[in-house]
């Protein structure tokens, strides 16, 4: 950290996270570190979409209390600490910055770069990216070694794992914050260094484009496919069950990131994947994927 920064910036800072990107996976994380006690920024293009991501984060926390893993108390206090905001000027009074914006590499540049020029000296900066090289999309910015990469997994209440990615210039001390801040949030943190997909999003994207090939082949069907992961191997879900919840467009982009980093044909996209996204056929999301889901569908 340079001599020039006061000695401790992070002390006015203390459990606050500021989350770019509303979806589903920024109310997720939103979600889950307002009911470990940070105060917590939702922030969006728009209102509505910040508003929806808040929206969101009550029915995940309403659906745990029903679940029984929350006491509805701890979800009246967690929705108290969430508010909604559009662009990033309230990102200065945060500890942890988290962006969950699309898997683009150049929107996530664009956004670090603004992210910067708000950012508290203090303050961690986590990409919650899936695919993407973390050394790139900290490649521009005035202070490299002070982004890291911290992969929360979907849904976010639910899933125990972190991945931590440390980019070619992460500073040691911003791992053990992103660490810590995983942890401080119940989860379990696996180091993966910043090779494309890291380790879980690799394997992944694998198992669903194999399934894809397999139904695209005639193999067998959808819902055999799944049953076949599911009883053959203890998976929770089947391969198609699982890409309609990430999001087909998602998966897709993966598999892009995946050929670009090792140019290896076992990335190849299947058609089928392609062009259900096309269609808009993305998941739960847009209401349809490899299944249909009724409008309400979280
Ligand atoms: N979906 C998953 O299962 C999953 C799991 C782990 C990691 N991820 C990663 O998390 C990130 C977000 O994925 P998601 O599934 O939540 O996507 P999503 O499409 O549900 O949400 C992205 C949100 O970012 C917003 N956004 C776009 N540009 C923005 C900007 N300039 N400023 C602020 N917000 C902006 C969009 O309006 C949208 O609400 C991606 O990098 C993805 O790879 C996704």
């Amino acid at each position: 950290m340079s001599a020039s920064l006061p000695s401790d910036p992070r002390a006015s800072l203390q459990h606050r996270v500021f989350i770019v990107g509303a979806g589903i996976m920024g109310s997720g994380i939103a979600a889950q570190a307002a009911l470990a006690g940070w105060a917590v920024t939702l922030e969006d293009v728009s209102e509505e979409l910040a508003r929806r991501g808040v929206e969101n984060c009550q029915r995940a926390l309403d659906a745990a209390a029903r679940r029984g893993t929350v006491t509805p108390s701890q979800v009246t206090d967690a929705t108290g600490r969430i508010e909604a905001a559009i662009g990033l000027r309230r990102a200065d009074a945060a500890e942890v910055i988290v962006e969950a914006a699309p898997e683009k590499l150049e929107i996530k540049r664009a956004l670090f770069h603004e992210i910067e020029a708000f950012a508290s000296p203090g303050a961690i900066l986590a990409s919650n990216t899936s695919s993407l090289p973390i050394t790139s999309i900290a490649a521009e910015l005035t202070d490299p070694g002070r982004l890291v990469g911290v992969h929360f997994f979907n849904p976010v209440l639910q899933m125990e794992l972190v991945e931590v990615i440390p980019g070619l210039r992460t500073r040691p001390e911003v791992v053990e914050r992103a660490r810590a801040f995983a942890t401080a949030l119940g989860k379990k943190v696996v180091l993966s260094k910043d090779t494309p997909g890291f380790v879980t999003t690799r394997a992944l994207a694998v198992l669903v484009n194999e399934a894809a090939w397999m139904l695209y082949e005639g193999t067998s069907s959808k819902e055999e496919i799944d049953l076949a992961y599911k009883l053959g191997f203890h998976h929770p879900m089947g391969p198609f069950e699982l890409v309609d919840l990430v999001g087909l467009d998602t998966a897709v982009s993966i598999l892009d990131v995946l050929w670009d980093g090792f140019r290896d044909p076992k990335y190849r996209v299947c058609p089928l994947l392609r062009s259900m996204v096309a269609a808009k056929q993305l998941g739960r999301k847009s209401g349809e994927g490899f299944y249909k889901y009724p409008a309400a569908a979280p």
